[in-house]
């Protein structure tokens, strides 16, 4: 059988890997609804398809029944994004259950779909499939911002503070289109910090995903001092059961921007995942607080796990006092990872904006510390030497 994906003009070659015989029944049936995805070959064992992982992974995606095992399901996933990291993996089950969503998604699942797989679901999955693919494969010649993620490792360690400070440095230092994100489903700020009126929220562009354009787009978002800012629900919206469109949202951005800033609520929530999952840099932050530390040391692995490559993952030390009791080498040690930059206490800075409704000034101690850090992003100022010891040291003596 031949399919054309609505996105790409091409099939979406699958191969489908399914112990489960009712599980592979409930998705035959569905699958005469959404008649996309050309399943190319059945397997019915884990370990004959780990037989061929380098063979599938080639593939266009892949069908798999992450319920029937889930360890040996989720190591052939994994095993699937090692050979290719591209490759989309959906994983099937027999109901919806977060901890399962969860899992899957930290393996590197690109889709999640569950019996009786509705075939609203099923095209939407593979609309996402053929966008993911017509990504790969769009000329480099096409609008590709950069991603940058940035998250707290534990509540109030200042993630927001720093993203939306570096989003609007960024736009005055650059001129590009930039988007500043707030992704937060229960507790974004950015629209209180920022004091914008908005009609429309995340939540209208998550439900919309699939008709968006940039007429729609431009209704989503509100200019702020040159960047446009997606701002979070005005009510705390419960968590995602079903998170997939935000990556289709974070990419039709990248379309739009030159630089996509999202600023998160942790990244081990389903939203926070998919998010990393997409972002070419995740600034992991953190506070000098003990507790805040052990964090960091806890979620860097987690973002290994997830296929995140040491230098896509940023660590930052927010709030460090001068009279720190830890130094930056003690730091390095507690996270088993370099310090990638620290940013200093500076609530007379923070105050002021937060009192006058605006962004941190260039002039504030922290203010200052980010622009450092903004140049070296855009490589207008080499890496400081020593790394992060040099940088501590300059902190001390004032950025
Ligand atoms: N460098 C700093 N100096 C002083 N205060 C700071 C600094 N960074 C952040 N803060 C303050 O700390 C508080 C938490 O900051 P922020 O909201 O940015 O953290 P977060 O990690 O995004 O937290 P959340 O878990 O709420 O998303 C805010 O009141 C903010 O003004
Ligand atoms: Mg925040």
């Amino acid at each position: 059988m031949s399919a054309i994906t609505e996105e790409s003009g091409t099939p979406v070659r699958a191969v489908l890997v399914c112990p489960d015989d009712g599980l592979f029944q409930a998705l035959r049936a569905a699958r005469s609804a959404a008649p996309q995805f050309e399943i190319v070959e059945e397997i019915s064992s884990y370990a004959e398809a780990a037989k061929h992982a380098e063979r599938l992974a080639r593939m266009d995606a892949a069908l798999l029944d992450v319920g029937s095992d889930r360890t040996e399901a989720l190591g052939l996933l994994r095993r699937l994004i090692e050979i290719n990291p591209d490759f989309a993996v959906v994983g099937l089950n027999r109901s919806n259950d977060p901890e399962t969503i969860l899992q899957c998604l930290r393996a590197g699942a690109a889709e999640f779909l569950s019996s009786p797989f509705p075939p609203h679901d099923l095209r939407q999955a593979i609309q996402r499939i053929g966008r993911r693919r017509a990504a790969e494969v769009r000329p480099t010649a096409l609008r590709r911002g950069k991603l940058l993620a940035f998250a707290p490792v534990k509540g109030g360690s200042g993630a927001t503070t720093l993203a939306y400070t570096v989003a609007f440095q960024i736009q005055r230092e650059t001129r590009q289109r930039v988007l500043l994100a707030d992704l937060s489903l229960s507790a974004g700020v950015i629209s209180f910090l920022l004091r914008l009126r908005t009609q429309y929220t995340l939540i209208d562009a998550l439900r919309h995903s699939s008709q968006i354009d940039e007429a729609l787009w431009k209704s989503l978002v509100t200019t702020h001092q040159g960047v446009d800012v997606l701002v979070a629900p005005e009510r705390p919206e419960p968590a995602l059961i079903e998170p997939y469109p935000v990556e289709a949202v974070l990419e039709f951005a990248r379309s739009l921007y030159d630089w996509v800033i999202i600023d998160l609520e942790t990244v081990c929530d389903a939203l926070g995942l998919i998010a990393v999952n997409a972002a070419d840099q995740i600034n992991l932050v953190c506070s000098t607080a003990m507790p805040s530390l052990f964090l960091m040391r806890r979620t860097i692995p987690l973002l290994e796990e997830m296929g995140r490559s040491r230098d896509q993952i940023q660590v930052l030390v927010n709030r460090v006092d001068r009279r720190a009791e830890l130094s930056i080498e003690d730091m390095e040690k507690i996270f088993r990872a370099s310090v990638t930059a620290t940013f200093p206490e500076d609530n007379s800075g923070v105050e002021r904006a937060l009192r006058e409704g605006t962004v941190v000034a260039d002039n504030s101690d922290l203010g200052k510390k980010t622009r450092q850090f903004v140049a070296e992003l855009l490589g207008k100022k080499p890496k400081q030497a020593g790394g992060a010891l040099g940088a501590f040291k300059s902190l001390l003596g004032g950025a």
